[in-house]
């Protein structure tokens, strides 16, 4: 219960922005943070055939991305997607650093979700509205900040209806705390992290 938000309620928010729909294809940019990965698990809960599609730096994570759910995993070298497919629906979890790059690749009417800045990069720069917001698409985010019992209540029994997983991918205790660290710096993290503190 304690691991669901904020994570959980970061993506579920995101999705409801979304507007996904079961002819959508999807393409989560950023899905092997926690963030990503939440969001797979609340999508497919409700729709299980949507494809989603999943991005990390690293193809070394495609066996993990696949095994937790993803249909497809897109390269994403130097903040370009290395594929010629667009999508429908794009959670840009990179950010301003690649929100641009994101519309290259999404269909007329879609729409990119900008919910994270694992990019670090905090503000869209040399961007033009008009021309990169692409044909007929939107652009939209959402902040976790803007929660109160009911929103909440209402992902925990969407979460309960779907049977939506919400296992944290790997647990530490307190002692382990320098080790959580270093993983979530490191090349090979993956999905949501929690610390537990054992008495
Ligand atoms: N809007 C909101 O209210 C809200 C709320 C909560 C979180 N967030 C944001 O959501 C994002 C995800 O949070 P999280 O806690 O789920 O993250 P996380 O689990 O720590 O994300 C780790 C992943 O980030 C990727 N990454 C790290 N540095 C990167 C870089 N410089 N460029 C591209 N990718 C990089 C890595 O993917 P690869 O190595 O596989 O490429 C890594 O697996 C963060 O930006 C966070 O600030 C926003």
């Amino acid at each position: 219960m304690a691991a669901i938000p904020e994570t959980y309620y970061t993506a579920y928010g995101s999705l409801k922005n979304m507007r996904v729909e079961t002819s959508d294809t999807v393409l989560v940019r950023g899905a092997t943070s926690g963030v990503g990965v939440a969001f797979l698990h609340l999508l497919k809960s409700e729709f299980p055939q949507v494809r989603v599609d999943g991005t990390s730096r690293s193809l070394t994570k495609e066996a993990q991305l696949l095994a937790v759910g993803f249909d497809g995993v897109v390269e994403d070298r130097d903040g370009q997607l290395q594929t010629n497919t667009a999508y429908d629906k794009m959670f840009e979890l990179i950010g301003p650093a690649t929100v641009k790059d994101s519309f290259l690749h999404l269909n007329e009417g879609g729409i990119v979700c900008s919910t994270g800045k694992l990019g670090g990069q905090w503000y869209l720069e040399d961007f033009d509205p008009i021309f990169d917001i692409k044909a007929n698409s939107y652009l939209t985010s959402f902040y976790s900040g803007n929660v109160d019992d009911d929103k909440l209540n209402e992902m925990l029994a969407y979460i309960e209806a779907n049977d939506t997983p919400v296992k944290p991918e790997k647990v530490f205790s307190l002692d382990e705390i320098q080790d959580a660290h270093r993983y979530l710096d490191s090349s090979h993290s993956f999905g949501k992290v929690v610390v537990v503190n054992h008495q």
